[in-house]
């Protein structure tokens, strides 16, 4: 297929990307190169034949219909968003612009090219959502989001990213648009750009620098590999049901402070300091406002209809992922100057 994959300059967007081409796709790959960009993180596959990338941005709907034309794509694959909850807290609107408007020219775009195409039945929009549209669990392991919970976001990133969710539905319902949907836990891998938890902590310890935890550390996550989410992103993609949503998880629930454990035990094994462990360092700051308690994905509808599992588990994919930061400084070093990296952010509300 022809994937017209938008946001894949990003974290998981790049992963699609280069996995997409591995698997025999095509990749158009649209992104507008925001601070959380990194062409980098495509470099691998960028002189591929059937790999080309065009900067645009999602605000901008005649610059995504000059693309349709272009390009006519097979499929959509649809990630680009703002997507840091804590930049969301200081400055909410950028991610209403991107991620609702944004998904809203997706959407139109995607429909009068499909439209003009005799809407081929082949066609799918797939739209790359969070867990965090589900809001916040109690500490009950009983408890799971599955597809039919209810929506309750809480942070303006989660209601911009429901609102998204919301808009796919109805392109579906009311036009038809041949869509899917998937709703993920959080993500930790290569390319992770230096603002969030994981490579937050790594970095900071290479560096010997406190390792920030938001409030009492008990915030529970349920951790999936990178790899793993682009490889269940695109078995959606080909095998999903048209108009169903998958929730996609790592079936590795853990705190902020065991995860941050973890690294520092992985940390001490292959980059052992002088003294001391790097547990140390660890040290606890202002909680973020609105902090979710608990996110856990049920994964049964993924694993039963598409057979999908993760590859690997929390242990193994923190130790690629270390040995990976470790591998690649340059990579890092260079993102460390962007705006805002390195410093708190979301406190303000
Ligand atoms: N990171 C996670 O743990 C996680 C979990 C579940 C779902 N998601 C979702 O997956 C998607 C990708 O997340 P990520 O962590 O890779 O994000 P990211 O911030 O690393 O990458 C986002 C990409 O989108 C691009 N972008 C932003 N605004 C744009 C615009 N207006 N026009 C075009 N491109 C724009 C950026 O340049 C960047 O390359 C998002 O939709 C996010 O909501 C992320």
């Amino acid at each position: 297929m022809k994937l017209l994959v938008t946001g894949g300059a990003g974290f998981i967007g790049s992963a699609v990307v280069r996995q997409a081409i591995g698997q025999g796709h095509a990749v158009v790959n649209l992104d507008a190169l925001t601070y959380a960009a990194c062409l980098d993180n495509v470099a691998s596959v960028a002189d591929h034949p059937d790999y080309s990338f065009v900067q645009a941005d999602i605000r901008d709907l005649a610059a995504l219909e000059t693309v349709f034309a272009t390009h006519c794509p097979d499929a959509v694959m649809h990630l680009a968003a703002e997507s840091h909850v804590d930049r969301s807290i200081d400055g909410p609107g950028a991610f209403m612009e991107t991620n609702i408007t944004g998904t809203y020219n997706m959407l139109q775009a995607a429909r009068a090219f499909w439209e003009g195409q005799g809407r081929p039945d082949a066609f799918r929009f797939h739209h790359i959502s969070t867990d965090e549209v589900f809001g916040s669990l109690p500490d009950d392991p009983a408890v799971q989001f599955t597809e039919t919970t209810a929506y309750d976001p809480r942070s303006p990133y989660s209601a911009s990213k429901a609102a998204s969710d919301h808009l796919v539905r109805a392109w579906h319902e009311t036009y038809g648009l041949l869509v899917v949907l998937s709703n993920c836990s959080n993500n930790y891998g290569p390319y992770h750009f230096p603002e969030k938890l994981v490579p937050v902590i790594i970095l900071n310890a290479l560096a010997g620098k406190p390792l920030p935890i938001y409030g009492d550390g008990s915030n529970v996550r349920d951790w999936l590999y990178v790899e793993d989410h682009a490889d269940a992103l695109l078995t959606v993609l080909t095998r999903g049901a048209v108009g169903r949503s998958y929730n996609i998880g790592g079936e590795n629930e853990l705190s902020n402070l065991a995860l941050v454990r973890k690294l520092c035990a992985i940390l001490d094994e292959k980059r052992p300091r002088d003294q001391g462990s790097y547990a140390d360092l660890i040290t606890f700051v202002t909680d973020r406002p609105g902090h979710d308690a608990r996110y856990a994905i049920d994964p049964s509808r993924i694993r039963t209809e598409l057979g999908w599992r993760p590859s690997v588990t929390v242990d193994e994919g923190l130790a690629r992922t270390v040995d990976w930061y470790l591998a690649n400084e340059a990579w890092w070093r260079a993102l460390q100057n962007r705006d805002g990296v390195g410093k708190r952010l979301g406190v303000t509300a």
